[in-house]
C-alpha cells in the first residue's frame, strides 16, 4: 500500500468512529430517566455463571440470593432467572463478545449477576474477541463501576465511581494497524459521558452525609481527554457547596492509597475508566485480595453486578475451581440487593461478609485444598446470615454501629 493509501484508509477508519461517537452523544442527550425497582411488580434477576471459576462461585451466590429472597421468590415480586450460554467456547464459536441469543435473554432482565468470563488478549489460544464485560457494559449503558472498599480495622472506607463505557476502553478493539510499525487506539471522553458519572459520585456523597469527593485524572498529560473529565468535575462541583472535593493524578494517587498516614482521608473518588480498573484492583488487594471485591456496574435502565476478578481459567485446569474464593461475587449479590431497594437484606449480608472475611475468620480460602473449598465457606456465611444477634456481632467486631 502507498503511503497516500494508508493515509486515506486511517482517515475513512477514524471518521467511522468520529460518525459513531457523534451518534452516541445524541443518544445520552435523550436518555431516560432511572428505573424506580419499588414500582415494578416483578424484577427479575438474570444469574450468569460465565466460565472458568465464574460458574463454581456464582452457584454460592445464587444459593445466597435464593435464601435472603425466598419470600419476595414466592410471592412472585422477584424471579432469579439462570442464562447459559456466555462461556468463552460458545463466544469463540461465534465469535462475539456476547452471543446474540445470550444479549435478547439478558436484556429480559433488570438486574444481572454475573460469573468472570475470559477476556482473550492477543497470543491466547482463543481467538482475540471483545471483553465480554466491555460489551455488556457498553450495550446495557452501563456508565457507572462503582466499587467500595473497607477495611473497618484500619478505617478504610473508599468507594470508587470509575466511569464505564468510554475512556481507552469504548475503541479498545477498535485501534488501527496504520502500518506494521505504527498502531493507534483512541481514548474518548465526552461530557455527558463525564458529567453522569462525576455527578454520580457526588450525589453518594451527598445521600450518605460524605464531604468529600476526590477526582483522578492525569490531565497534565493527557489533556483533551482527562481534560475534559477535570473541567466537567469543575461544573458538576459547583453544585454541590456542602462537599468539599480535590484533584489527584492518578500516579499519586495510586501512592496514597498505601500511605497509612493518608489513605483514611478518601472517601468518594471518581476517574476515568482504565485509571478506574487498575486503582481498583490494587484498593482491593489492600482489602484482602481481589477474590474479596464486588462490583457494581449500573445504568439508568440497567445493572450488572460482578467480581472484579477475572476467570482463573488456570485454577480450573490445575483442578483448584472448587476453592476459589466466592467472596468476591456474594459482595456483588449484596450490592445488588442494594440496587433494587432491598437495603437491609443487603447490609445483613455485608455484615456477615465482613465477620466471615475480616473479623471472625473462622475459615480461609487460599484458593488451594490447604484452605476451604468455596462451598465451606458458603456454608459459614450462611449461617453467620441466620443468626438474629448479626448486627450485634459486627458492631462488636468493628466498633461501630450497625
Ligand atoms: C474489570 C476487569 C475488566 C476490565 C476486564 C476483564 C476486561 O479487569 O472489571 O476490572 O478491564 O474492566
Ligand atoms: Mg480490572
Amino acid at each position: 500500500m502507498t503511503d497516500q493509501a494508508q493515509l486515506e484508509k486511517a482517515k475513512e477508519h477514524f471518521a467511522k468512529l468520529v460518525k459513531e461517537q457523534l451518534d452516541r452523544v445524541e443518544e445520552m442527550k435523550r436518555s431516560q430517566g432511572w428505573t424506580d425497582y419499588s414500582k415494578k411488580e416483578r424484577i427479575v434477576i438474570g444469574i450468569v455463571g460465565g466460565d472458568g471459576i465464574g460458574p463454581y462461585i456464582t452457584k454460592h451466590a445464587h444459593a445466597i440470593l435464593k435464601f435472603i429472597l425466598a419470600d419476595d421468590i414466592k410471592s412472585g415480586k422477584v424471579e432469579l432467572r439462570v442464562i447459559e450460554g456466555l462461556t468463552i467456547e460458545n463466544r469463540v464459536k461465534v465469535l462475539k463478545a456476547i452471543p446474540d441469543d445470550v444479549l435478547v435473554e439478558i436484556k429480559k432482565c433488570d438486574v444481572i449477576l454475573k460469573g468472570p468470563t475470559t477476556t482473550p488478549k492477543k497470543g491466547d489460544r482463543w481467538p482475540n474477541i471483545e471483553s465480554a464485560n466491555v460489551a455488556m457494559r457498553r450495550e446495557l449503558d452501563l456508565f457507572a463501576n462503582v466499587r467500595p472498599m473497607r477495611v473497618p480495622a484500619q478505617g478504610i472506607d473508599w468507594i470508587f465511581f470509575r466511569e464505564n463505557t468510554e475512556g481507552s476502553y469504548i475503541l479498545g478493539s477498535r485501534g488501527i494497524n496504520v502500518t506494521d510499525d505504527l498502531a493507534f487506539d483512541f481514548c474518548v471522553a465526552t461530557t455527558q459521558g463525564s458529567e453522569r458519572i462525576i455527578r454520580l459520585a457526588f450525589e453518594h456523597a451527598k445521600k450518605n452525609g460524605i464531604n468529600k469527593v476526590t477526582v483522578v485524572t492525569k490531565a497534565n498529560v493527557i489533556k483533551t481527554t482527562d481534560g475534559k473529565f477535570l473541567s466537567v468535575a469543575e461544573k458538576v462541583a459547583m453544585d454541590y457547596p456542602g462537599i468539599k472535593w480535590d484533584d489527584w493524578f492518578i500516579d499519586i494517587m495510586t501512592a496514597k492509597l498505601i500511605d497509612e498516614a493518608r489513605r483514611t482521608e478518601f472517601r468518594v473518588m471518581v476517574m476515568p475508566n482504565l485509571y478506574g480498573d487498575i486503582i481498583t484492583d490494587e484498593a482491593a488487594q489492600i482489602q484482602g485480595g481481589v477474590g474479596t471485591a464486588g462490583s457494581a456496574n449500573i445504568g439508568t435502565k440497567y445493572a450488572m453486578f460482578e467480581a472484579i476478578h477475572g476467570s482463573a481459567p488456570r485454577m480450573v485446569e490445575e483442578g483448584r475451581a472448587e476453592y476459589a474464593d466466592p467472596s468476591s461475587i456474594i459482595k456483588a449479590a449484596a450490592m445488588l440487593l442494594n440496587h433494587i431497594g432491598r437495603t437491609e437484606s443487603s447490609k445483613r449480608l455485608e455484615f456477615a461478609l465482613d465477620i466471615c472475611t475480616q473479623f471472625e475468620k473462622r475459615i480461609a480460602i487460599t484458593g488451594r485444598s490447604s484452605g476451604a473449598s468455596g462451598e465451606q465457606f458458603a456454608h459459614y456465611l450462611m449461617e453467620t446470615l441466620s443468626d438474629c444477634g448479626l448486627e450485634a456481632k459486627w458492631s462488636r467486631y468493628s466498633g461501630r454501629m450497625p
